[in-house]
C-alpha cells in the first residue's frame, strides 16, 4: 500500500513545519500550506488521505476551507486544530464533518493517536472500495467492457450459457480477456459460491501438470511427501479454467478426455476413482481446428471442449471500444495511484485508434498505467502514451476473402454440418459445396 498523503494547513510557519516533520517521520507524505487559499489549491490539485487544519487562518478561514473540502470529498478525514478556549468552533467543525479536533496547546502524542485512528479508518475504507471494485470488475459481466457488436454478442451468449453446465471454449489472442470472461461466466453461474480454479496447462511439464490437475498420493514419486489434492478436486462444486489448453501433450489430452467424459479420475499413484462435479471452461490462443487437422490435438477432445465456442476479437478489430475501455482503465489506475486524471486528449485518442495493439487489452492497460504515472496534467496527451510502433495500416480485404472467412466461421459453428450452414448462409446446399470446393 502506498504511503498516506497528508495535507497540513497552518498559518504559523513553525507549527506547519513541525507537523510536517512529525508525520514525515511516521512515513507519510506531507504537504504544508500556510493559508486557506493555498490549502484549497493544494487540495484540488492533488489527492490526500487526511487533512490537518488550523481553524484560525487569514484570508479564507479554516472553517470555510473545511466546508469546501467536505463538499468535494465527504469521506476524507479532517482533523482540526483550534485555539484554546474556542470549544464552539470545535463543535461547529464536527458538525460540518471534521473527524476530530485538538486544542492548542496539544500533546503531540494525542494528535498522533487521532491521526492514526483516522488513517486506519481511511485504510479500511480504501480496502473496502478496492474489494467492491474487484467484485464488480472481475466477477460480473459489467467488468467485461465492450459495446462493439461482437462483444455484445459474446456477452449475450456467455450470459445465457453461464446458467448451464455446458463446457465453454474461449478463443482469443493474448490479452484479449479470456480469463476475465471465464471468471465472469463462473460468477454468473449458480456455482459462484464454490471455487473458480485456474490451471495454466502450458506453463508446466507433463508430469507436473498431471499431479497439478489430479493430485497425488503420498509416495507416488520422489518428493511426494504427503497426499496433495489436484485442481479438479479443489474445484469441486465450482469451475475449473484450463488456460492454454492447446499446449497439452498427447498423453495429457487422453487423461483430460476421460475426465470430461465421466468427471472421474485417479490421483497420481492412487487407485480409487474420484468423481467430481466441476464445470469446465477452457481457453486457447491457438487454432485448435487446425491442430486437429495437423494431428497435434485429439479430435474427440476438441469436440468435447468446443461445445460452446466463444471467440474474443482482438482489440484492433473493435477499436470503437477504445474510449470506454480507456475511461474504465483510467479510473482503475487513478484509484490505485492516487492521481486525478480527467481523460484523454482527442489527439492521443487518435494515436490509440491508429495503433494495432498486438498485446490487446493487457497492452492498453499497461500503456494507460504508464501514461498516468508520467502525466503532469489532468488530460493524458500524446507524449504520455509512449507508443512508438509505426502505425500499422489496416490491410483491406477483398469481398471474396471476407466471404470465405464468413463461410468458414459458419461451418465451424455448425461443426461441419453443411446443411445447417447452408440454411444459416441462405444458400442452396450445392452452391455452398461449390464455393467450399473453390477455396484454395
Ligand atoms: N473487456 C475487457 N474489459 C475490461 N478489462 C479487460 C477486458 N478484457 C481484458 N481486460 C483486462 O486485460 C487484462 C488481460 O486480460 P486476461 O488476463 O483475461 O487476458 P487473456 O486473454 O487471458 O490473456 P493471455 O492469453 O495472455 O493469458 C486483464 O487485466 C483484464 O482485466
Ligand atoms: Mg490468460
Amino acid at each position: 500500500m502506498p504511503a498516506f498523503r497528508v495535507l497540513v494547513a497552518d498559518d504559523e510557519r513553525f507549527m506547519a513545519e513541525m507537523l510536517q516533520e512529525i508525520f514525515e517521520e511516521e512515513g507519510m507524505l506531507v504537504e504544508a500550506a500556510l493559508d486557506g487559499k493555498q490549502a484549497l489549491e493544494k487540495f484540488h490539485s492533488s489527492s490526500f488521505d487526511l487533512v490537518l487544519l488550523d481553524l484560525r487562518m487569514p484570508e479564507i478561514s479554516g472553517m470555510d476551507v473545511l466546508r469546501e473540502i467536505k463538499q468535494t470529498d465527504p469521506d476524507i478525514p479532517v482533523v482540526v486544530i483550534t485555539a484554546y478556549g474556542s470549544v464552539d468552533n470545535a463543535v461547529e467543525a464536527l458538525k460540518v464533518g471534521a473527524y476530530d479536533f485538538v486544542t492548542k496547546p496539544f500533546k503531540i502524542e494525542e494528535l498522533k493517536n487521532i491521526v492514526h485512528r483516522a488513517l486506519e479508518l481511511e485504510r479500511l475504507r480504501r480496502e473496502r472500495d478496492y474489494l467492491l471494485d474487484e467484485i464488480r470488475e472481475g466477477f460480473c459481466f459489467e467488468g467485461v467492457i465492450g459495446e462493439s457488436p461482437r462483444m455484445r454478442e459474446i456477452m449475450q451468449v456467455a450470459q445465457r450459457v453461464a446458467k448451464t453446465d455446458a463446457t465453454v471454449l474461449i478463443y482469443g489472442e493474448s490479452g484479449t480477456g479470456k480469463e476475465l470472461l471465464a471468471r465472469s461466466i463462473h460468477f454468473q453461474s449458480d456455482r459462484r459460491d464454490c471455487p473458480f480454479v485456474v490451471v495454466n496447462c502450458g506453463a508446466i511439464t507433463e508430469t507436473l501438470l498431471e499431479s497439478e490437475l489430479f493430485g497425488h498420493e503420498k509416495g507416488a514419486f520422489t518428493g511426494a511427501h504427503a497426499r496433495k489434492l489436484g485442481k479438479f478436486e479443489l474445484a469441486d462444486g465450482g469451475s475449473i479454467f484450463l488456460d492454454e489448453v492447446g499446449e497439452m501433450s498427447p498423453a495429457m489430452q487422453v487423461k483430460l478426455l476421460r475426465v470430461l467424459q465421466d468427471r472421474t479420475f485417479e490421483r497420481v499413484g492412487g487407485t480409487t476413482p474420484i468423481t467430481v462435479n466441476v464445470r469446465v471452461i477452457a481457453a486457447t490462443n491457438r487454432d485448435l481446428k487446425k491442430m486437429v487437422k495437423e494431428g497435434t490435438f485429439r479430435e474427440d477432445l476438441y469436440y468435447r471442449l468446443n461445445v460452446i465456442p466463444l471467440e474474443l476479437p482482438p482489440l484492433r478489430e473493435r477499436k470503437e471500444d477504445l474510449p470506454t475501455l480507456c475511461d474504465f482503465l483510467i479510473a482503475k489506475h487513478c484509484r490505485r495511484l492516487h492521481k486525478k486524471i480527467q481523460g484523454i486528449s482527442p489527439q492521443a485518442m487518435r494515436v490509440l485508434k491508429r495503433y494495432s495493439w498486438p498485446g490487446n487489452i493487457r497492452e492498453l492497460d499497461n500503456v494507460i498505467e504508464r501514461a498516468i504515472i508520467l502525466s503532469q496534467d489532468e488530460i493524458l496527451g500524446v507524449e504520455d502514451l509512449q507508443i512508438f510502433e509505426a502505425p500499422l495500416r489496416e490491410k483491406w480485404k477483398t469481398l471474396q476473402e471476407v466471404e470465405r472467412e464468413y463461410i468458414e466461421r459458419v461451418t465451424e459453428y455448425t461443426n461441419g454440418d453443411l446443411e445447417k450452414a447452408a440454411v444459416i448462409l441462405g444458400l442452396p446446399l450445392d452452391e455452398l459445396q461449390k464455393k467450399l470446393a473453390s477455396f484454395p
